[in-house]
């Protein structure tokens, strides 16, 4: 069983997408973790994101690398959403995804792009939403909470630049599969988040089946 999870930067994707994960009993991958590989490599160089050729010749990392706290700081999310509108960055991170997701017995990938271009055919499809405002304050809030003094408004400049380059790029962007479930979280607690997650994942597992059928 395929499981993809999209949205935007602090929808609630990747806490959705672990506890899916802890649920079924399947693996889990955070996509964005690549891209922020990728990006911590360029700033670490001294490379230009901008450049295609110098964001693809940091594009090779070992998995360690994913473990790294470096990758988690604003700088990275940043760098990686610039980094991953190249063609040739997503095409040298797609077999690693695609591998994942195809492992016997399956797996939960969270990202950008799961469900239309890394596995198209998962099971079920999430697109988790929320307003920018709402993101903006969670962010934020993850923000203070490991000692930053950034303001709101910086951190809601920021999530809505990131929204616009990842919506905007030609290649993959940023948009719910035709056949994923939408799951706006701006009102919801975690709990009731995940409670329907749930439900929306089981549904479409089901109707799969039945179509499998015939
Ligand atoms: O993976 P993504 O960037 O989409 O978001 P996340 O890391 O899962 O969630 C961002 C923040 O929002 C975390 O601090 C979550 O605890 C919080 N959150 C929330 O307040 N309500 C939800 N329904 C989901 C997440
Ligand atoms: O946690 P958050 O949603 O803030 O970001 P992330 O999921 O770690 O992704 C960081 C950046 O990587 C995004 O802004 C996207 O530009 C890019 N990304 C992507 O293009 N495709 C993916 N499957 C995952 C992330």
């Amino acid at each position: 069983m395929i499981i993809a999870v999209d949205g935007p930067a602090a929808s609630g994707k990747g806490t959705i997408a672990r506890a899916l994960a802890k649920h079924y009993g399947l693996p889990y991958l955070d996509t964005g973790l690549l891209y922020r590989a990728v990006a911590a490599n360029v700033l670490r160089e001294g490379l230009d994101p901008a450049i295609e050729a110098d964001a693809v010749a940091a594009s090779n990392f070992d998995d360690e690398l994913l473990a790294d706290p470096v990758l988690r700081t604003d700088e990275s999310g940043k760098t990686a959403s610039i980094v991953s509108a190249h063609p040739l960055v997503r095409a040298a991170l797609l077999q690693r995804q695609r591998r994942f997701a195809r492992a016997e017995g399956g797996a939960v990938l969270d990202g950008r792009d799961i469900g239309t271009v890394i596995a198209p055919d998962a099971d079920a499809k999430l697109f988790v939403k929320a307003t920018p405002t709402i993101r903006a304050k969670r962010r934020h809030a993850e923000l203070q909470a490991s000692g930053s003094t950034v303001s709101l408004d910086k951190v809601l400049a920021d999530i809505r630049a990131r929204d616009l380059r990842d919506m905007t790029r030609s290649e993959a962007p940023l948009v719910a599969a035709s056949d994923a479930a939408t799951l706006d979280t701006s009102f919801l607690s975690i709990e009731a988040a995940l409670k329907r997650a749930i439900e929306l994942v089981d549904r479409q597992v089901k109707l799969k089946a039945e179509r499998d059928a015939g």
